[in-house]
């Protein structure tokens, strides 16, 4: 019998996927890619989302202890800072983002003082790491490739996978900017593939293709023999060219250039946000 209870959250702006897991006996917490509320006409940043999340914590009286990131996002702002400063809890994520910071610092001099990574983010993890709620054991799961950073939550048999993978329609996430590599991703995938088939795959984003209803879980057996773009029979130059094909006509996240400075510091602007433009609206 499962020792946790999970519950999905979706932010319809961003089309992302938050969770919120606890052990059932010690109520202690998990919150994985959370969200704030980002108007890109007015600036406004908002809370509705995250209180939402808040809400349900405590009416269930649960205890955050970990507000986890999969990756650093680069479609919406993390409300991570803003449900610490809520509800408590350690903010983590993998230890690739020192090389994203390092990589957008020098692309962009003006963040070179901002924070050491260090001072934003209580722990950064590893391949292999080990967290708990209460009794339950989490195993963190490195598998960079969409972002160096990526990592993958694994909860008894259910994997939190970030963008490594979409549902089976949708096929698995671009690699172009953030140190992402196909070839790495294609590993990493093979490593998800390697888990039980079934185990159960929670996505971190749902475009909802032709209007299908919303979707975020699959299992690794249904990936591995539905996916679109990555099956178990899939041969890895021909994903490398599949990605490279698909990444090369993709057009930037309309966020890009101010969710990436703001989830480096995992949830605060470095310096004046205003001195950045988004880039025109040029699909997700
Ligand atoms: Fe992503």
């Amino acid at each position: 019998m499962s020792s946790i209870i999970i519950h999905a959250f979706f932010h319809q702006e961003s089309y992302t996927i938050s969770y919120i897991i606890h052990d059932k006996q010690s109520l202690e917490a998990i919150i994985i890619d959370s969200a704030l509320d980002f108007d890109l006409q007015s600036r406004a940043i908002q809370t509705r989302f995250a209180d939402k999340q808040i809400d349900y914590i405590q009416q269930y009286s649960l205890s955050v202890k970990w507000i986890a990131e999969t990756h650093i996002h680069a479609d919406h702002l993390t409300a991570a800072q803003y449900i610490k400063n809520q509800l408590g809890g350690e903010i983590i994520i993998g230890r690739g983002i020192i090389n994203t910071q390092a990589q957008f610092n020098q692309q962009f001099p003006l963040h070179k003082h901002s924070l050491a990574i260090e001072h934003q983010f209580d722990r950064l993890l590893q391949n292999n790491d080990q967290l708990t709620i209460g009794q339950t054991e989490i195993t963190v799961l490195a598998t960079p490739g969409h972002t160096q950073d990526s990592m993958t939550y694994l909860i008894e048999n259910n994997a939190f996978i970030g963008d490594t993978l979409f549902m089976p329609d949708s096929g698995s996430a671009r690699c172009d900017f953030q140190g992402g590599c196909a070839k790495t991703l294609f590993t990493s995938i093979q490593r998800l593939y390697s888990l039980p088939d079934q185990t159960t795959l929670w996505i971190c984003h749902d475009y909802q293709p032709n209007n299908r209803p919303l979707g975020y879980q699959t299992s690794v057996q249904e990936s591995k023999m539905t996916n679109i773009h990555i099956q178990q029979k899939t041969l890895k130059d021909d994903f490398i060219q599949l990605r490279k094909t698909r990444d090369n006509n993709l057009m930037p996240p309309k966020l890009l250039y101010l969710a990436l400075p703001f989830n480096i510091q995992s949830g605060v602007w470095p310096i004046d946000h205003n001195t950045f433009s988004p880039l025109p609206f040029k699909g997700a």
